[in-house]
């Protein structure tokens, strides 16, 4: 999967060279938590047919690697009912360009792709800053709770 260039950045799929950049891209925008092990979901994801890992890079293909460093990334799951985003960043010097919606809108195409019909996300209590990014690109409140319990 991957769009058209828009603006000299396309999104595509994850590659191996690309994780380490997008480890160090979720920790420094504040969405890794010690319970989680980054490595361990970005290879759960790429594993699982119904999941992927999008990543916004600039440059066109056949530029170098280091010219094609992602700045952004976007995980998505199809449930088998509803499609999941995760793991929404961009790197900061490159927020309020356009290239978190570019991801999203991406992603939304790549679950539809799959099946699902409705797109959504939980944002954290304490990031409720982000809430407004959301509103821009249509999404709302769907007044529920959210309850978790860990299976390992
Ligand atoms: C959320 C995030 C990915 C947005 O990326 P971005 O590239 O800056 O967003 P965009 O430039 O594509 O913005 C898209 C729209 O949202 C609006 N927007 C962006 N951030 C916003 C905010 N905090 N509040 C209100 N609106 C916001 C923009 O003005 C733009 O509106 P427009 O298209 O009508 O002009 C980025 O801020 C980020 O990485 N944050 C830290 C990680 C995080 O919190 N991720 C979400 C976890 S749930």
């Amino acid at each position: 999967m991957t769009s058209e260039p828009r603006g000299g950045f396309e999104v595509d799929e994850i590659s191996d060279c690309d994780v380490e950049t997008v480890v160090s891209l979720w920790r420094s925008s504040g969405l890794v938590r010690p319970w989680n092990d980054p490595y361990q979901d970005i290879h759960n994801a790429r594993s699982t047919p119904t999941a992927t890992i999008l990543v916004v890079r600039p440059g066109a293909r056949g530029d170098t690697d280091a010219l094609r460093t992602p700045v952004g990334s976007v995980m998505a799951g199809f449930d088998g009912h509803r499609g999941w985003l995760y793991y929404l960043a961009v790197d900061e010097p490159a927020r309020g360009a356009g290239l978190g919606r570019m991801l999203v809108v991406a992603a939304e195409a790549w679950l539809a792709a799959q099946g699902a019909e409705k797109a959504q996300l939980m944002v954290r209590e304490a990031n409720a800053a982000v809430q407004g990014f959301y509103t821009a690109l249509g999404y709302s409140d769907a007044e529920c709770v959210v309850l978790g319990r860990r299976l390992a």
